[in-house]
């Protein structure tokens, strides 16, 4: 049987997948990367692209193609709640961002916009990207079962167009296989939690909405219809695709009854339905049933299988947590990997892997799935869970126009009700703070400083070990940066300032000490980059002539508030211990 020698076998070309090859062959790492099917995705799926995921595209240099494609955040910003879209609208929520204090945040906290990129739109650039530096890309090919030994890992695979199989043998398998993930049943990682939770419909159309759109842009539109079943709360959600002639509406539907007969009259109902104007032209380019999962890996790795993506954490679209997430766990992965291969790294890197990651799975798989729940007080303050009775549903709703002491009652809890899901729609904190602790962290001793406000809502910069590099504007000459630019690119990366000369030749001891690639990095008055704003003194938490020392994924692994006579000595041992060689 024909066997493939490849240093990471990556199975999946989703999201987590893609962005998996493209890291490691913009790193350098030989991969090869099998994908089922004859094509990428070919509905739009993830939408929401975070500042957090946007800055790792930037890193690995696909920004402006994203940026160039997606939907901007400007027209994304009001959740907008309605009986249906031509109907009455009960209220909107600023969103994404948009609002005027959430976008100062934004604006603040990173160099990279949210925006909506489709995934039919974004795993292209991903896939381009990572063929074009050098990923073997395989379709038509299954993943069926590996086997493991010491020094690699043997995927039995089916190239679906032949009928034959063959075999992949890699130093590493990377399970980005998706939501019924097979690598991750077979390398039994244990898991929590539950599929099937709910029902959903994904109903693609084309129609020219502008009219009933474009004057309160968003991406989301939430529709109260009684009968169906999103979530068991009874709405339909009509989501922009591109504005505003693409669209895609999710439906619920009863499990135990199972998905409705998906014929294009069947869609067309549910979205004229929801649109609330049968005369709109409507044409239905794609139907699927999904269901809404809760369930998350522990353990994200066994040996040399190490799984990402919806494979290891499996959720509802609330928050648009999905492909981010993945996104991220790739960018998490992909470094550790490179400098495990090249020998720079101990294989106790990977262990970090996992430390690292699984947490921020299992908040976002809790988080998302919170969301669903947090949307029955909107149905509940219209008074529509308090019967079963259509009709009476609907007086109900009418009765918030009521100039009576009940009526005053229900406007205020609908516009309470609509404001709490601001942690679905706006939560800046769950998006931006993740703050790692494993052993490719080092501990500086300080306390943790925690969160001054809501951790889901606010996003907190810090320098604290574990926590992502702070993002400040400084310049060199005339040209602008964000610090984020001068850390990443796959190597380690010392930032010091004035008097910090100890640092910059300590970084030149440690590359001679452990082969790493580390550049240094000084920002000050009369230093190579300047910090005109004052922005970065007032972030960096430590003294001009201390020391912060970023890993290839930007987060901060070591930091120390001052000069030091032992310089040297602290970043050989942060970079020992972050290596996983002590
Ligand atoms: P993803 O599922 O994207 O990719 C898995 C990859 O593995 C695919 O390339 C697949 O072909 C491949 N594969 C699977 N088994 C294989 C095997 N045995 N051998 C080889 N290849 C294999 N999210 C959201 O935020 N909003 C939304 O509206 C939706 N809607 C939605 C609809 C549908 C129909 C689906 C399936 C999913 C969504 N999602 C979503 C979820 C979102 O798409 C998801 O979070 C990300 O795609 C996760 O990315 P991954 O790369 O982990 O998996």
């Amino acid at each position: 049987m024909e066997t493939v020698e490849t240093d990471v076998l990556v199975v999946g070309s989703g999201p987590a997948g893609a962005a998996t090859a493209l890291a490691l062959s913009t790193y350098g790492v030989p991969n090869v990367m099998v994908t089922r099917y004859g094509s990428l995705a070919d509905t739009p799926r993830a939408h929401i692209t975070n500042q957090r995921t946007m800055e790792v595209l930037r890193d690995l240099g696909v920004e402006d193609q994203v940026t160039a494609q997606a939907t901007p955040q400007p027209l994304m910003g009001n959740t907008v709640f309605c009986t249906s879209l031509a109907g009455e609208e009960l209220g909107r929520l600023r969103s994404w961002g948009n609002d005027p204090l959430v976008q100062a945040a934004h604006e603040l906290a990173s160099p990279s916009r949210l925006c909506d990129m489709p995934q039919h739109l974004m795993e292209p650039v991903l896939v381009n990207a990572a063929v074009s530096r050098g990923t073997a890309l395989r379709f038509h090919t299954e993943y069926l079962s590996h086997e493991q030994s010491d020094d690699c890992v043997t995927a039995l695979v089916e190239d679906r167009l032949r009928g034959d199989t063959y075999r992949v043998r890699a130093r590493y398998l990377v399970g980005a296989d998706g939501g019924r993930s097979r690598v991750v049943e077979n390398a039994g990682l244990p898991t929590v939690g539950r599929m099937g939770v709910a029902g959903s419909l994904n109903i693609v159309f084309e129609a020219d909405l502008t009219h009933l759109t474009a004057h309160r842009p968003s991406t989301l539109y939430w529709v109260l219809a009684p009968g169906a079943t999103v979530g068991g709360i009874g709405a339909g959600l009509v989501r922009c695709v591109r504005p505003w002639t693409e669209w895609m509406v999710v439906w619920g539907y009863d499990l135990e009854a199972g998905p409705p007969d998906l014929t294009e009259e069947f869609a067309r109902s549910v979205v004229h339905r929801l649109l609330g104007d049968d005369t709109i032209p409507v044409r239905i380019t794609s139907t699927s049933a999904w269901t809404v999962n809760h369930l998350y890996a522990e353990s994200y790795a066994d040996r040399r299988v190490l799984c990402a993506g919806d494979a290891v954490h499996r959720h509802p679209p609330s928050n648009g947590l999905g492909s981010n997430t993945s996104i991220q766990d790739a960018y998490n992965l992909a470094w550790k990997l490179k400098l495990v291969l090249d020998g720079t790294a101990a294989p106790a890197l990977l262990d970090t892997y996992s430390a690292e990651r699984a947490p921020v799975g299992r908040q976002i798989v809790e988080r998302a799935n919170r969301s669903i729940g947090e949307t029955a007080p909107v149905f509940e303050a219209l008074g529509v869970l308090a019967t079963s009775d259509t009709e009476q549903m609907w007086r109900n709703v009418d009765a918030r126009k009521a100039a009576t002491p009940e009526g005053a009652k229900q406007r205020q809890g609908l516009r309470e009700a609509i404001a709490a899901k601001v942690y679905e729609f706006n939560a800046h904190g769950v998006e931006m703070n993740q703050r790692y602790v494993s052993d490719a962290i080092v501990p500086d001793g300080t306390p943790d400083p925690g969160f001054g406000r809501d951790p889901e809502l606010y996003h907190q910069p810090s320098t604290r070990p574990g926590a992502k590099l702070p993002h400040a504007w400084v310049v060199r000459g005339r040209e602008r940066l964000s610090t984020l630019d001068l850390g990443g690119h796959g190597r380690f990366t010392l930032f010091t300032g004035i008097g910090g000369d100890c640092w910059e030749e300590a970084a030149e001891a440690a590359r001679k000490a452990l082969g790493v690639e580390i550049v240094t990095v000084s920002i000050g008055p009369g230093q190579e980059y300047e910090d005109p704003y004052g922005d970065w003194a007032r972030l960096r938490e430590i003294g001009d002539c201390g020391a912060l020392l970023t890993r290839p994924d930007n987060h901060i692994g070591f930091r120390h508030p001052e000069m030091s006579p032992h310089a040297g000595e602290l970043l050989i041992g942060a970079l020992r211990k972050i290596l996983g060689h002590g």
